[in-house]
C-alpha cells in the first residue's frame, strides 16, 4: 500500500468521507494505519500522554518526538503534526521555522495550526513555501484561556458568522483541509458548504467531509469524555481486569507457570 498524499486528501471533498484518528506512538500508528486516511499527532498528547492540564505547555520538541514515532509506525496514512502553542503565532517566519523542523525531523506530510482570519497570513506563508497546512476552527483548545472553557461554539449569530469567516480565510490562504471542532451542527454544515477543501469534524456534524477523534477517548481509556466522543471500547476496564488478574497470580505464585520459565539444560 502506497502512502496517500495531501492532494489525494484534498480531492476527497464531496467524495468518500475521510477517516482520521490521533496517534502518538509507533505501535498505535501501526494498528491504525491501514484503517485511516490521516493520522494526527495532536497536541492533545499533552493531556492524553503527559497528564498536563491543557495543551498549552506542549513543546515543539515533544511534537517532533511523537511525530517521528508515528511516521515510523505508518506507511499508508497521511501524517499531520500539530504546531504547539507558542511555536507559530508571532510571525509567519516563526511559524516557518517550527513547521520546517517538524517536516524535516519527523517525515510528516504537513502541519495543523489553530486560528481563523488572524492566522491566514501564516497559512499563506507556509503553503507558498511548500508546507501543507491544515486549519482548525471553532473550539480551539490552545485559546482556552480566551474562550473561558471548552464549551461548543457558534451558538450566537456573531460567533457563528465569525467562525464561517475564519474557515473561509484559512481555506483562501491555501490550507488543504480544516478541522472544525466543537461547533453546533448547523454551523459545521455551513462551514463544509462554504469552503472548497475538506472539513474534518470533531463534535461537529456527520455531513462534514471526514471525522477525527482522539484515539484514547474512542477506545474508552478515560472515565469521562466530552459529549461528542463515542466510545468504541472500554480499554480502561479491560486493562484494569488484566492487571488485577496478574496481581492476583503473582501473589498466589500462579505466575510464572511452567510455560513461562526456562528449563535447565541437560
Ligand atoms: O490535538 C488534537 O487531538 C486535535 C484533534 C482533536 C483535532 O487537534
Ligand atoms: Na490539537
Amino acid at each position: 500500500m502506497k502512502r496517500l498524499t495531501i492532494p489525494s486528501i484534498r480531492h476527497r471533498k464531496g467524495q468518500e468521507p475521510i477517516v482520521m484518528l490521533t496517534a502518538y506512538t509507533t505501535r498505535m500508528a501501526q494498528l491504525l494505519d491501514a484503517h485511516c486516511d490521516m493520522l494526527l499527532v495532536g497536541d492533545s498528547l499533552g493531556q492524553v500522554i503527559y497528564g498536563l492540564p491543557s495543551t498549552l505547555p506542549v513543546t515543539l520538541d515533544m511534537m517532533i518526538a511523537h511525530g517521528a514515532a508515528v511516521v515510523r509506525g505508518s506507511y499508508h496514512a497521511v501524517v499531520i503534526v500539530d504546531l504547539p502553542f507558542g511555536s507559530y503565532e508571532a510571525s509567519p517566519e516563526a511559524a516557518f521555522a517550527s513547521a520546517s523542523r517538524v517536516l524535516a525531523e519527523t517525515g510528516a506530510a504537513g502541519v495543523k495550526l489553530e486560528g481563523g482570519a488572524t492566522m491566514a497570513p501564516v497559512v499563506e506563508f507556509l503553503t507558498r513555501r511548500g508546507i501543507p497546512v491544515m486549519g482548525h476552527v471553532g473550539l480551539t483548545p490552545q485559546a482556552v484561556n480566551a474562550l473561558g472553557g471548552y464549551a461548543a461554539r457558534g451558538r450566537s449569530n456573531a460567533e457563528h458568522a465569525q467562525i464561517i469567516d475564519d474557515a473561509r480565510a484559512i481555506a483562501e490562504a491555501g490550507a488543504f483541509g480544516i478541522v472544525a471542532e466543537g461547533v453546533v451542527e448547523t454551523l459545521a454544515d455551513e462551514i463544509t458548504a462554504a469552503v472548497s477543501v475538506p472539513v474534518i469534524g470533531i463534535g461537529a456534524s456527520a455531513q462534514c467531509d471526514g471525522q477525527v477523534l482522539v484515539i484514547d477517548d474512542m477506545l474508552g481509556m478515560f472515565e469521562r469524555n466530552a459529549r461528542f466522543v463515542k466510545r468504541y471500547d472500554d480499554l480502561a476496564g479491560r486493562i484494569s481486569a488484566a492487571v488485577a488478574t496478574y496481581a492476583a497470580e503473582v501473589r498466589s505464585r500462579a505466575f510464572p507457570g511452567p510455560e513461562q520459565v526456562y528449563a535447565a539444560r541437560d
